[in-house]
């Protein structure tokens, strides 16, 4: 394995992971002591006698909304410089602009060099579990053998595998996770009518889930998406569907719409309490889910530092990122605690969906605060054991429960 950084190469020799992902310290403590997997900061190294190199660089987004693929040119100039005949197929894993593999490819034309695309669709996480359990591997070649020598790398994992050229590949990236996206708004519009017929977004959510052809995952309403991902995808689809069609709109849509997930809590704030400034704030979750300390385009930061900008108290409590949010959102109070971070809140906000916050006794919240009020961004609790504790519970997918209207009202919205 390669890696330019030589800080995190004597790291990942001594076993140690800098990033918080479930069951990737045990996967990398085995592969160690097996002697399968060593670390290298040097492309001869590393490169000598390779068959296959995955390239999996970074491909962030420029101050323009395309994808910089720097790390990625580079990854390549190396490996063509550092490799001898027979020359490896180079497997590229990266999020790239859509066409990258055949630029690529052009590149290393008469070398005899294949570059086959393969992206990646395991979610942060989740990523070891997604990893050994892929719900399809999807190969981009313009090279059969080539193709079907990644192919058969993966063989073990009894996955479906997908052949096509690289431009559907690499497309069939952006336009799943743009279609995650979609996934999220659209429930998210769903809970937002369900609150004023007087519909249970959740039940909602539940009776499309069943339906195969819609699925079940990304139908949870909340404060949005956000990570390194969906929104980077959502707006290099959207950038492709602008230049291509006169169709952008549907994107941008699904844009808007997220942002205004974190504007009702403002707004909601701004209803309750008139001025948000001096109230005290808890914000239970900094990062952009569960499960992982990554807080890039992150709702729950996003919130918070904008709450502190409209110079609330704010207060936050993230079980894993307190070392990251120190760096990046310095002006915010980190609690050690959940309860310590809602001690005198006027409000607390659950942010992020960690299992933890789930498992928080609401009355002892409810004692520890000085308000009473509970918005649950993440759909962890329900009204009645919201109500139960003595707490006014607001919360996008089930505020349809507490606004219920009367029945009488009913017949005129169905028709
Ligand atoms: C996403 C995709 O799910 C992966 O398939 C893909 O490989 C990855 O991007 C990538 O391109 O590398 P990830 O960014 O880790 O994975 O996160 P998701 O689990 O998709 O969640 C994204 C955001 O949507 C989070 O902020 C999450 O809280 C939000 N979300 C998710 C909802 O608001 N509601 C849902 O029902 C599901």
């Amino acid at each position: 394995m390669i890696d330019i950084n030589q800080k995190r190469i004597a790291m990942l020799r001594e076993g140690r992971i800098w990033f918080y992902e479930p069951g990737l310290p045990e996967l990398l403590a085995r592969g160690l002591a097996r002697k399968r997997i060593t670390f290298t900061a040097s492309y001869p190294a590393g490169l000598s006698r390779a068959r296959f190199v995955f390239v999996c660089v970074p491909t962030p987004t420029t101050s323009e909304g395309t994808l910089d693929d720097s790390y990625l040119r580079s990854a390549f100039s190396n490996i063509r410089q550092y490799t001898n005949a027979p020359r490896p197929v180079i497997v590229n894993k990266s999020t790239v602009p859509v066409g990258t593999g055949d630029v690529v490819a052009h590149l290393f034309e008469g070398e005899d060099i294949h570059v086959v695309s393969n992206p990646e669709f395991l979610a942060e996480g989740r990523a070891v579990e997604d990893f050994f359990h892929p719900s399809r591997i999807v190969i981009g070649s313009r090279n059969r053998i080539a193709g079907e020598a990644v192919a058969a790398l993966y063989a073990p994992l009894r996955a479906p595998v997908v052949h096509t050229d690289p431009v559907t590949a690499e497309f069939s990236k952006l336009a799943a996770n743009a279609f995650l996206a979609t996934k999220v708004s659209f429930a998210n519009v769903l809970s937002r009518i369900g609150e004023s017929v007087g519909a249970d977004g959740e039940g909602v959510a539940k009776a499309l889930s069943l339906d195969p052809r819609i699925g079940a995952g990304h139908l949870r309403a909340g404060l949005g998406f956000g990570g390194s991902c969906l929104p980077k995808d959502l707006a290099a689809i959207e950038q492709l569907a602008r230049r291509f069609t006169d169709s952008s709109g549907l994107f941008g849509a699904v844009a808007s719409v997220n942002r205004a997930q974190r504007a009702r809590v403002v707004d909601l704030l701004h209803e309750r309490f008139g001025a948000i400034a001096g109230r005290r704030v808890a914000v239970l979750g900094a990062t952009f889910k569960a499960n992982t300390d990554d807080l890039r385009e992150s709702p729950a930061l996003a919130l918070a530092c904008q709450l502190a900008e409209l110079h609330a108290d704010v207060v936050v409590y993230d079980p894993v990122a307190a070392p990251q949010l120190r760096v990046v959102a310095p002006a915010l109070h980190i609690a050690r605690s959940a309860l310590a971070a809602v001690r005198g809140a006027d409000v607390t906000i659950v942010a992020t969906e960690w299992p933890e916050f789930a498992a928080i006794d609401l009355a002892a919240m409810r004692r520890a605060m000085s308000g009473s009020l509970l918005v649950d961004g993440r759909g962890l609790f329900d009204v009645a054991s919201a109500h139960r504790a003595g707490l006014d519970y607001f919360s996008f997918s089930t505020a349809g429960i507490r606004d219920c209207p009367a029945e009488e009202q009913l017949p005129a919205v169905a028709s």
